[in-house]
Protein backbone atom coordinates (compact mmCIF):
# COMPACT_ATOMS: atom_id res chain seq x y z
CA UNK A 1 0.00 0.00 0.00
CA UNK A 2 1.50 3.53 -0.48
CA UNK A 3 2.07 5.73 1.82
CA UNK A 4 -0.36 8.59 3.32
CA UNK A 5 2.25 11.28 1.23
CA UNK A 6 2.31 9.12 -1.96
CA UNK A 7 -1.06 9.06 -2.12
CA UNK A 8 -1.47 12.41 -2.01
CA UNK A 9 1.26 13.52 -4.08
CA UNK A 10 0.16 11.19 -7.12
CA UNK A 11 -3.32 12.41 -6.72
CA UNK A 12 -2.10 16.31 -6.71
CA UNK A 13 -0.45 14.85 -10.07
CA UNK A 14 -3.16 13.67 -11.46
CA UNK A 15 -4.82 16.74 -10.64
CA UNK A 16 -1.93 19.17 -12.66
CA UNK A 17 -2.62 16.59 -15.65
CA UNK A 18 -6.34 16.57 -15.60
CA UNK A 19 -6.72 19.25 -18.09
CA UNK A 20 -4.06 17.59 -20.75
CA UNK A 21 -5.64 13.86 -20.28
CA UNK A 22 -9.24 14.96 -20.56
CA UNK A 23 -8.30 16.06 -23.69
CA UNK A 24 -6.71 13.62 -25.22
CA UNK A 25 -8.60 10.77 -23.09
CA UNK A 26 -5.92 9.34 -21.99
CA UNK A 27 -5.01 8.49 -18.33
CA UNK A 28 -2.08 10.66 -18.86
CA UNK A 29 -1.22 13.54 -20.14
CA UNK A 30 1.98 12.59 -21.83
CA UNK A 31 2.33 12.03 -25.60
CA UNK A 32 4.65 11.07 -27.79
CA UNK A 33 6.37 12.78 -30.38
CA UNK A 34 5.66 11.84 -33.75
CA UNK A 35 8.51 10.54 -35.25
CA UNK A 36 8.98 9.74 -38.98
CA UNK A 37 9.77 5.83 -39.46
CA UNK A 38 9.90 4.84 -35.39
CA UNK A 39 5.99 5.80 -34.30
CA UNK A 40 4.36 3.78 -36.18
CA UNK A 41 1.70 1.30 -35.12
CA UNK A 42 3.79 -0.64 -32.58
CA UNK A 43 4.88 2.21 -30.10
CA UNK A 44 2.18 4.58 -30.83
CA UNK A 45 -0.60 1.64 -29.33
CA UNK A 46 2.14 0.60 -26.63
CA UNK A 47 2.06 4.21 -25.49
CA UNK A 48 -1.77 4.38 -25.29
CA UNK A 49 -2.22 1.30 -23.71
CA UNK A 50 0.55 2.39 -21.54
CA UNK A 51 -2.10 5.45 -20.39
CA UNK A 52 -0.21 7.92 -22.45
CA UNK A 53 -1.20 9.24 -25.83
CA UNK A 54 0.59 7.95 -28.83
CA UNK A 55 0.73 9.98 -32.59
CA UNK A 56 1.52 8.35 -35.63
CA UNK A 57 4.05 9.98 -37.65
CA UNK A 58 2.67 10.36 -41.04
CA UNK A 59 6.08 11.82 -42.92
CA UNK A 60 5.82 11.26 -46.15
CA UNK A 61 3.19 8.40 -46.48
CA UNK A 62 0.59 8.68 -48.70
CA UNK A 63 -3.07 8.58 -47.88
CA UNK A 64 -3.87 4.61 -48.81
CA UNK A 65 -0.42 3.96 -46.33
CA UNK A 66 -1.91 6.34 -43.41
CA UNK A 67 -4.89 4.66 -43.52
CA UNK A 68 -3.13 0.97 -43.36
CA UNK A 69 -1.07 2.07 -40.47
CA UNK A 70 -4.26 3.58 -39.16
CA UNK A 71 -6.17 0.34 -38.92
CA UNK A 72 -2.85 -1.50 -37.70
CA UNK A 73 -3.05 1.02 -34.93
CA UNK A 74 -6.44 0.68 -34.17
CA UNK A 75 -5.90 -3.47 -34.12
CA UNK A 76 -3.50 -3.02 -31.79
CA UNK A 77 -4.98 -0.60 -29.15
CA UNK A 78 -8.39 0.40 -27.97
CA UNK A 79 -7.30 3.73 -26.50
CA UNK A 80 -7.39 7.18 -28.70
CA UNK A 81 -4.01 7.88 -30.59
CA UNK A 82 -3.69 10.80 -32.62
CA UNK A 83 -1.73 11.72 -36.20
CA UNK A 84 0.94 13.65 -37.09
CA UNK A 85 0.87 15.15 -40.42
CA UNK A 86 3.03 17.73 -41.97
CA UNK A 87 1.41 20.59 -43.93
CA UNK A 88 3.74 20.44 -46.95
CA UNK A 89 2.74 17.18 -47.93
CA UNK A 90 1.00 17.71 -51.34
CA UNK A 91 -1.89 15.45 -50.28
CA UNK A 92 -2.84 17.16 -46.69
CA UNK A 93 -6.35 17.85 -47.41
CA UNK A 94 -6.63 13.69 -48.46
CA UNK A 95 -4.51 12.74 -45.14
CA UNK A 96 -6.94 14.36 -43.27
CA UNK A 97 -9.68 13.21 -45.24
CA UNK A 98 -8.23 9.42 -44.06
CA UNK A 99 -8.08 10.37 -41.07
CA UNK A 100 -11.30 11.43 -40.68
CA UNK A 101 -12.45 8.20 -42.21
CA UNK A 102 -10.87 6.29 -39.99
CA UNK A 103 -12.42 8.18 -36.77
CA UNK A 104 -9.19 9.58 -35.75
CA UNK A 105 -10.20 11.77 -32.87
CA UNK A 106 -7.20 13.85 -32.83
CA UNK A 107 -4.89 15.76 -35.73
CA UNK A 108 -1.32 17.26 -35.22
CA UNK A 109 -0.70 19.67 -37.53
CA UNK A 110 3.71 19.73 -37.85
CA UNK A 111 6.40 21.54 -40.39
CA UNK A 112 4.62 24.96 -40.63
CA UNK A 113 1.66 26.54 -40.30
CA UNK A 114 -1.40 24.64 -41.21
CA UNK A 115 -3.96 26.10 -44.25
CA UNK A 116 -7.16 27.79 -42.40
CA UNK A 117 -8.77 25.43 -44.86
CA UNK A 118 -7.35 22.03 -43.37
CA UNK A 119 -7.94 23.04 -39.72
CA UNK A 120 -11.51 23.82 -40.73
CA UNK A 121 -12.09 20.72 -42.29
CA UNK A 122 -10.82 18.79 -39.74
CA UNK A 123 -12.69 20.22 -36.94
CA UNK A 124 -15.97 19.93 -39.02
CA UNK A 125 -14.73 16.33 -39.49
CA UNK A 126 -14.99 15.49 -35.47
CA UNK A 127 -11.27 16.05 -35.08
CA UNK A 128 -9.38 17.69 -32.30
CA UNK A 129 -6.60 19.90 -33.69
CA UNK A 130 -3.02 20.30 -32.17
CA UNK A 131 -0.66 22.79 -34.10
CA UNK A 132 3.20 23.77 -33.25
CA UNK A 133 3.39 27.55 -31.95
CA UNK A 134 6.99 28.65 -32.75
CA UNK A 135 6.16 31.89 -31.33
CA UNK A 136 3.65 34.01 -29.11
CA UNK A 137 2.13 35.61 -32.40
CA UNK A 138 1.44 32.27 -33.84
CA UNK A 139 0.06 30.54 -30.76
CA UNK A 140 -2.55 33.43 -30.82
CA UNK A 141 -2.95 33.03 -34.41
CA UNK A 142 -3.07 29.57 -34.71
CA UNK A 143 -6.08 29.61 -31.31
CA UNK A 144 -8.17 32.22 -33.55
CA UNK A 145 -7.62 30.09 -36.62
CA UNK A 146 -9.19 27.28 -34.60
CA UNK A 147 -6.18 25.65 -33.07
CA UNK A 148 -7.69 23.23 -29.92
CA UNK A 149 -4.20 23.14 -28.31
CA UNK A 150 -0.91 23.74 -28.94
CA UNK A 151 2.29 22.02 -28.60
CA UNK A 152 5.62 24.31 -27.77
CA UNK A 153 8.68 23.20 -28.96
CA UNK A 154 12.08 24.27 -28.24
CA UNK A 155 15.36 23.37 -29.85
CA UNK A 156 16.25 20.97 -27.31
CA UNK A 157 14.02 18.69 -29.61
CA UNK A 158 15.55 15.44 -32.12
CA UNK A 159 14.57 16.53 -35.12
CA UNK A 160 14.03 19.59 -37.43
CA UNK A 161 13.94 22.46 -34.76
CA UNK A 162 13.43 26.30 -34.41
CA UNK A 163 15.96 29.08 -32.87
CA UNK A 164 14.27 29.39 -29.28
CA UNK A 165 14.62 26.84 -25.99
CA UNK A 166 11.44 25.47 -24.42
CA UNK A 167 12.90 27.20 -21.61
CA UNK A 168 11.99 30.86 -23.07
CA UNK A 169 9.04 29.49 -25.10
CA UNK A 170 7.47 28.08 -21.50
CA UNK A 171 8.25 31.22 -20.33
CA UNK A 172 6.68 33.62 -23.45
CA UNK A 173 3.45 31.43 -24.44
CA UNK A 174 2.68 29.33 -21.31
CA UNK A 175 1.22 32.89 -19.07
CA UNK A 176 -0.90 34.64 -21.61
CA UNK A 177 -1.65 31.10 -23.95
CA UNK A 178 -2.52 28.43 -20.92
CA UNK A 179 -5.60 30.20 -20.41
CA UNK A 180 -6.79 29.82 -23.63
CA UNK A 181 -6.20 26.06 -24.77
CA UNK A 182 -4.01 23.35 -23.19
CA UNK A 183 -0.72 24.01 -24.27
CA UNK A 184 1.70 21.03 -24.46
CA UNK A 185 5.64 21.16 -23.82
CA UNK A 186 8.40 19.09 -25.80
CA UNK A 187 12.25 19.46 -26.45
CA UNK A 188 14.64 17.60 -23.93
CA UNK A 189 12.64 16.10 -21.76
CA UNK A 190 13.71 13.19 -20.26
CA UNK A 191 12.36 12.78 -16.57
CA UNK A 192 9.16 13.77 -14.54
CA UNK A 193 10.62 16.10 -12.48
CA UNK A 194 10.85 18.29 -15.56
CA UNK A 195 7.09 17.65 -16.56
CA UNK A 196 6.10 18.30 -13.41
CA UNK A 197 7.99 22.00 -13.25
CA UNK A 198 6.14 23.04 -16.72
CA UNK A 199 2.80 21.46 -15.47
CA UNK A 200 3.27 24.11 -12.51
CA UNK A 201 4.13 26.83 -14.96
CA UNK A 202 0.57 26.31 -16.36
CA UNK A 203 1.49 23.20 -19.04
CA UNK A 204 -1.44 20.80 -19.79
CA UNK A 205 1.00 18.05 -20.23
CA UNK A 206 4.83 17.11 -22.52
CA UNK A 207 5.14 15.67 -25.69
CA UNK A 208 8.43 13.31 -25.54
CA UNK A 209 9.82 12.20 -28.54
CA UNK A 210 13.90 10.50 -27.50
CA UNK A 211 12.76 9.48 -24.28
CA UNK A 212 10.43 6.58 -26.12
CA UNK A 213 12.80 5.24 -29.25
CA UNK A 214 14.66 3.26 -26.76
CA UNK A 215 10.59 1.52 -25.93
CA UNK A 216 11.01 -1.92 -26.16
CA UNK A 217 7.83 -2.18 -28.66
CA UNK A 218 9.37 0.26 -30.72
CA UNK A 219 10.63 -1.25 -34.08
CA UNK A 220 13.89 1.05 -34.57
CA UNK A 221 17.19 -1.05 -35.36
CA UNK A 222 18.45 -2.34 -32.28
CA UNK A 223 21.87 -0.34 -33.52
CA UNK A 224 19.39 2.75 -33.59
CA UNK A 225 18.60 2.08 -29.88
CA UNK A 226 22.20 1.21 -29.25
CA UNK A 227 23.07 4.37 -30.45
CA UNK A 228 20.51 6.46 -28.24
CA UNK A 229 21.86 4.33 -25.30
CA UNK A 230 25.31 5.51 -26.24
CA UNK A 231 24.65 9.66 -26.75
CA UNK A 232 25.08 11.97 -24.88
CA UNK A 233 23.58 15.40 -24.61
CA UNK A 234 25.99 17.02 -26.05
CA UNK A 235 26.70 14.95 -28.93
CA UNK A 236 23.09 15.48 -30.03
CA UNK A 237 23.57 18.54 -31.84
CA UNK A 238 22.30 20.76 -35.44
CA UNK A 239 22.90 20.43 -38.74
CA UNK A 240 25.41 23.43 -39.37
CA UNK A 241 24.99 25.46 -42.32
CA UNK A 242 28.11 26.90 -44.09
CA UNK A 243 27.59 29.79 -46.25
CA UNK A 244 24.00 31.77 -45.59
CA UNK A 245 23.29 31.80 -49.16
CA UNK A 246 22.00 28.38 -48.44
CA UNK A 247 19.78 28.09 -45.83
CA UNK A 248 19.72 24.58 -43.81
CA UNK A 249 16.81 23.74 -41.77
CA UNK A 250 18.43 22.68 -38.10
CA UNK A 251 18.13 18.81 -37.30
CA UNK A 252 19.42 17.86 -33.93
CA UNK A 253 20.96 14.50 -34.70
CA UNK A 254 24.02 12.59 -33.24
CA UNK A 255 26.85 13.37 -34.79
CA UNK A 256 28.02 10.68 -37.05
CA UNK A 257 30.27 10.04 -40.51
CA UNK A 258 26.92 10.96 -41.93
CA UNK A 259 26.53 14.60 -40.00
CA UNK A 260 30.67 14.81 -41.40
CA UNK A 261 30.10 14.13 -44.94
CA UNK A 262 27.01 16.63 -44.60
CA UNK A 263 29.77 19.47 -44.31
CA UNK A 264 31.98 17.87 -47.21
CA UNK A 265 28.95 17.75 -49.39
CA UNK A 266 27.77 21.68 -48.77
CA UNK A 267 31.29 22.55 -49.50
CA UNK A 268 31.35 20.19 -52.99
CA UNK A 269 27.52 22.18 -53.85
CA UNK A 270 29.09 25.71 -53.45
CA UNK A 271 32.21 25.20 -55.49
CA UNK A 272 30.27 24.10 -57.90
CA UNK A 273 27.98 26.77 -58.14
CA UNK A 274 30.82 29.02 -57.72
CA UNK A 275 32.50 27.83 -60.84
CA UNK A 276 28.90 28.20 -62.37
CA UNK A 277 28.67 24.58 -63.04
CA UNK A 278 24.61 24.87 -61.11
CA UNK A 279 22.36 27.17 -60.47
CA UNK A 280 21.44 28.58 -57.41
CA UNK A 281 18.13 26.59 -57.17
CA UNK A 282 19.85 23.54 -58.28
CA UNK A 283 22.53 23.94 -55.36
CA UNK A 284 19.87 24.81 -52.78
CA UNK A 285 17.82 21.49 -53.72
CA UNK A 286 21.33 19.28 -54.01
CA UNK A 287 21.83 20.62 -50.24
CA UNK A 288 18.40 19.38 -49.10
CA UNK A 289 18.31 16.41 -50.98
CA UNK A 290 21.53 14.72 -48.88
CA UNK A 291 19.36 13.62 -45.90
CA UNK A 292 16.88 12.20 -48.54
CA UNK A 293 15.92 8.68 -47.14
CA UNK A 294 18.62 9.17 -44.29
CA UNK A 295 16.33 9.03 -41.29
CA UNK A 296 15.44 5.85 -42.85
CA UNK A 297 18.41 4.65 -43.07
CA UNK A 298 19.22 4.80 -39.97
CA UNK A 299 16.22 3.42 -38.15
CA UNK A 300 15.30 0.85 -40.33
CA UNK A 301 18.14 -0.62 -42.07
CA UNK A 302 20.42 0.57 -38.61
CA UNK A 303 22.67 2.38 -40.54
CA UNK A 304 23.38 4.44 -38.27
CA UNK A 305 26.98 5.60 -39.67
CA UNK A 306 25.89 7.07 -43.00
CA UNK A 307 21.58 7.70 -41.93
CA UNK A 308 20.32 10.46 -39.74
CA UNK A 309 20.20 9.94 -36.11
CA UNK A 310 18.07 12.65 -35.15
CA UNK A 311 17.50 12.65 -31.21
CA UNK A 312 17.21 15.20 -28.67
CA UNK A 313 19.25 16.49 -25.89
CA UNK A 314 17.34 14.77 -23.59
CA UNK A 315 18.78 11.26 -25.56
CA UNK A 316 21.64 11.00 -21.98
CA UNK A 317 18.81 10.13 -20.04
CA UNK A 318 17.93 7.29 -22.37
CA UNK A 319 20.20 4.52 -20.36
CA UNK A 320 18.25 1.02 -21.55
CA UNK A 321 15.59 -0.72 -23.27
CA UNK A 322 12.22 -1.20 -21.51
CA UNK A 323 8.54 -1.14 -22.13
CA UNK A 324 6.60 1.73 -22.70
CA UNK A 325 4.88 1.01 -19.85
CA UNK A 326 7.60 1.16 -17.66
CA UNK A 327 8.97 4.49 -19.35
CA UNK A 328 5.71 6.12 -18.70
CA UNK A 329 5.43 5.01 -14.58
CA UNK A 330 8.83 5.91 -14.11
CA UNK A 331 8.67 9.33 -15.76
CA UNK A 332 5.28 9.81 -13.25
CA UNK A 333 6.81 8.62 -10.45
CA UNK A 334 9.92 10.68 -10.57
CA UNK A 335 7.15 13.87 -10.94
CA UNK A 336 5.09 12.26 -7.77
CA UNK A 337 8.46 11.71 -5.77
CA UNK A 338 9.41 15.54 -6.48
CA UNK A 339 5.77 16.67 -5.92
CA UNK A 340 6.04 14.97 -2.63
CA UNK A 341 9.59 16.39 -1.67
CA UNK A 342 7.99 19.61 -2.21
CA UNK A 343 5.24 18.72 0.14
CA UNK A 344 7.58 18.04 3.02
CA UNK A 345 9.20 20.99 2.53
CA UNK A 346 6.27 23.10 3.62
CA UNK A 347 5.22 20.90 5.95
C1 LIG B 1 13.86 10.49 -34.78
C2 LIG B 1 12.89 11.65 -34.67
C3 LIG B 1 11.97 11.87 -35.69
C4 LIG B 1 11.04 12.91 -35.58
N1 LIG B 1 10.10 13.08 -36.57
C5 LIG B 1 9.12 14.02 -36.42
C6 LIG B 1 8.06 14.13 -37.36
O1 LIG B 1 7.98 13.38 -38.34
N2 LIG B 1 7.10 15.07 -37.15
C7 LIG B 1 7.14 15.91 -36.06
O2 LIG B 1 6.26 16.76 -35.91
N3 LIG B 1 8.14 15.83 -35.14
C8 LIG B 1 9.11 14.90 -35.30
N4 LIG B 1 10.07 14.76 -34.31
C9 LIG B 1 9.95 15.59 -33.07
C10 LIG B 1 9.17 14.81 -31.98
O3 LIG B 1 7.82 14.65 -32.33
C11 LIG B 1 9.22 15.52 -30.61
O4 LIG B 1 8.60 16.79 -30.67
C12 LIG B 1 10.63 15.69 -30.12
O5 LIG B 1 11.28 14.45 -30.21
C13 LIG B 1 10.63 16.22 -28.68
O6 LIG B 1 11.92 16.39 -28.20
P1 LIG B 1 12.73 15.20 -27.46
O7 LIG B 1 13.19 14.30 -28.54
O8 LIG B 1 13.88 15.88 -26.79
O9 LIG B 1 11.79 14.52 -26.51
C14 LIG B 1 11.04 13.75 -34.44
C15 LIG B 1 11.98 13.52 -33.42
C16 LIG B 1 12.90 12.48 -33.52
C17 LIG B 1 13.86 12.25 -32.39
Amino acid sequence: MLAPAATASAAALDRLMARGAAFFGSRVAIMGGAMSWVSERHLVAALSNAGAFGVIACGAMEPPRLAEEIAGTQALTAKPFGVNLITMHPRLDQLVETCLAAGVTHIVFAGGIPPGSAIKRAKEGGAKVVCFAPALALAKKLVRSGADALVIEGSEAGGHIGPVSLNVLAQEILPSMAKEVPVFVAGGIGRGEAILSYLEMGAAGAQLGTRFVCATECIAHPKFKQAFIRGAARDALPTVQIDPRFPVIPVRALQNEGTRRFMEHQAVVLERFTAGVVTKDEAQLEIEHFWAGALRRAVIDGDVEQGSLMAGQSVGMVAREQPAAEIIAELMAQAEAALAARSLAVA
